[in-house]
């Protein structure tokens, strides 16, 4: 484990008003995404569709670094120039998802945990090969009743402990990402209170398993009423509580929390981050690490017309990297 290195490539990912591109869905999950706006989950289609978004003018302006799948890491432009090769060149770190996905968690109904561990230590070499400086692996937590169970945030705080170190075995940056997913009635206190439990069982599993914290990122979600509850809360409050749930429980020498935007509109996942850095200062950089806020508005533009809506899809990207970079900085308004 090189000490330097880690948290060299952990503060470039959080560095002042830039941001992470997520682009590390699953075959299954780019399935759903293109299957919404009519296109086939072809290779073809995936790798053409990751190139418009890696080869966007000023990529490297507001973002820092980009998430990959494991197809894509090993893809290339039409032209033949591998997609690592496009990225370091326009500054861009390449990252990579790690984590197999989820199964349910046996003896706990309706509760997942996240696979992927047997193996990793191998497969992470080789990534470093391919050229990735850090890594991603996503648990899911799932609000409901009588849910979550402590297992179930113990289990994944363990692997995720066990992922991290290994990530750092192979100076590759964890990002550890514990989500609490939006979906359900809870109010957000709930949230609140679930994504402390979560945040707090994670550090101490970092902690147990020697992680360094200087060389690891959190990718957390906000705290946020579900999606289905009835009392809505408003921007400052969601800005307000996630302050306090990550203040009680991320310790300072974290170097950077990123946020996942996990379903919420594009509007409200900038408006928030933007809200909380004007709250600040804070012990930590707070910026973003968004999948679906990030491209889905350029995923409509390309899927209706791939070649003609090419460019017009890419300044959607660069907009979309400048709205979150500047609400990184708590300097939204200037994006108008
Ligand atoms: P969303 O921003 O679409 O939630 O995706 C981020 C991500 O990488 C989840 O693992």
């Amino acid at each position: 484990m090189n000490i330097e290195v880690l948290e060299e490539t952990a503060q470039a990912m959080v560095a002042p008003g830039k941001g992470i591109l997520a682009m590390d869905e699953s075959h299954s999950t780019i399935g759903k995404r293109f299957a919404a706006v009519g296109l086939e989950n072809t290779e073809e289609n995936r790798r053409a569709y990751r190139e418009m978004l890696l080869t966007t003018p000023g990529l490297g302006e507001h973002i820092s670094g980009a998430i990959l799948f494991d197809e894509t890491i090993r893809q290339k432009t039409r032209d033949g120039v591998p997609f690592t090769e496009i990225m370091q060149k326009a500054g861009v770190v390449p990252g990579i998802k790690v984590d197999k996905g989820t199964v349910p968690l046996a003896g706990f109904p309706g509760e997942l945990i996240t696979e992927g561990l047997d193996g990793l230590r191998q497969r992470l070499q080789e990534y470093v090969k391919l050229g990735a400086r850090f890594a991603k692996w996503r648990a899911v937590i799932t609000i409901g009743e009588d849910i979550p169970s402590a297992t179930c945030i113990e289990a994944n705080a363990h692997a995720l402990a066990r992922y991290a170190a290994l990530c750092q075995e192979q100076d590759l940056v964890p990002i550890v990402e514990p989500e609490v997913l939006m979906d359900g009635e809870h109010d957000i206190d709930t949230c609140y209170d679930v994504t402390e439990a979560t945040l707090r069982a994670v550090f101490e599993a970092l902690y147990q398993h020697n992680v360094l914290l200087e060389g690891t990122i959190l990718k957390a979600s906000m705290v946020l009423p579900g999606k289905d509850c009835p009392e809505k809360a408003s921007p400052e409050e969601v800005a307000a509580m996630t302050l306090r749930c990550l203040k009680s429980s991320v310790p300072a020498a974290l170097p950077g929390i990123v946020f996942l935007s996990g379903g919420q509109s594009d509007e409200d996942a900038t408006r928030h981050l933007d809200l909380m850095n004007r709250m600040g200062p804070h012990p930590w950089p707070l910026s973003f690490s968004y999948g679906r806020a990030m491209q889905q508005a350029a995923l409509k533009l390309w899927a209706k017309d791939p070649a003609g809506a090419y460019a017009e899809a890419q300044a959607t990207v660069a907009r979309r990297a400048r709205e979150n970079g500047l609400a990184a900085l708590g300097r939204l308004a200037e994006a108008a």
